[in-house]
């Protein structure tokens, strides 16, 4: 048993899809959320940024002795995981690898779907790990960058014009490709799985990363005997900007009402 906190960081508030799931199923564990409130998105930027960024959001949660770092953001994850687990003795997951080895054992067909921020589909890193895992597979990727701010705008909802028009934009070749499984390698995914299913028909399968990366973290722990528990843990919630609108943000990502308050970072420090 184990009663450190696992530290666990995105770009910013996305993340909390991830937090979401690790709550579910390890309800006992503490976890302490950096979201990079100031600088988000990371998703259009350099991998030099990212990785800048990476190092210092890694810094700050050093400093809570975490057991375990969980890297929900699928930019970094994608574009700095081998550095920061150079860089750094604490055990780190992203949500790349979880998230390939699930859609490997689900896909009948062999062929399969990426949607992810413009940085997470450039660095290659997930066409690779297919690659290393299962050449077989066919792996046809599309960015959506839109679907970050339209998710952070409320705009996730079914019966929305906006998102469903964009949505079928940005996946009607997907479509055509005639997946049968399809990876949601972003933080802001998870809140379209209604529309997305709705372009893609119910029958191709939605990886979700947040789901699988808190699965691969409860999976590590148990292997070294290092779970929390007994008893309810708690979240403490960093950002690096103080966001007005925190309660409401966090709410859309954990789906249920946050009454938490995000406590104030300088990361530049870091
Ligand atoms: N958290 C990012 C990701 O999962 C999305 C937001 C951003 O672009 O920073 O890739």
């Amino acid at each position: 048993m184990d009663q450190r906190p696992i530290g666990v960081f995105d770009s910013g508030l996305g993340g909390l899809t991830a937090v979401r799931q690790m709550r579910q199923i390890m309800p006992s564990e503490h976890i302490i959320y950096f979201g990079d409130t100031a600088r988000v998105p990371y998703g259009n930027r350099s991998r030099e940024t990212i990785l800048k960024y990476a190092r210092q959001d890694m810094g700050f949660l050093r400093q809570f002795d975490p057991k375990l770092v969980v890297i929900a953001c699928g930019t970094v994850s994608s574009n700095c995981l081998e550095e920061l687990q150079a860089e750094n003795e604490i055990p780190i997951i992203g949500v790349v690898e979880p998230t390939v080895r699930r859609a490997v054992s689900v896909t009948g067909n062999r062929r399969v779907g990426l949607i992810a921020t413009r940085a997470s589909v450039n660095s290659g890193a997930y066409q690779r790990l297919f690659e290393a895992m299962a050449p077989e597979i066919q792996v046809f990727s599309r960015a959506c960058p839109l679907f970050v701010p339209l998710v952070e705008e409320g705009r996730f909802q079914s019966g929305d014009v906006v998102i469903e028009t964009v949505a079928e934009e940005y996946l009607q070749e997907l479509r055509g490709q005639r997946i049968d499984t399809l990876v949601l390698g972003c933080t802001h995914y998870p809140l379209l799985t209604e529309i997305i299913s709705g372009v893609m028909g119910g029958s191709v399968f939605l990886v979700d990363a947040g789901r699988e990366a808190a699965c691969a973290a409860q999976s590590l722990l148990l292997e070294r005997d290092a779970l929390a528990g007994p008893g309810l843990g708690d979240v403490r919630f960093f950002t690096s900007e103080r966001a007005a609108d925190f309660q409401r943000l966090a709410g859309i990502f954990l789906q249920e009402p946050c009454r938490a308050e995000a406590e104030p970072v300088d990361i530049g420090r870091y």
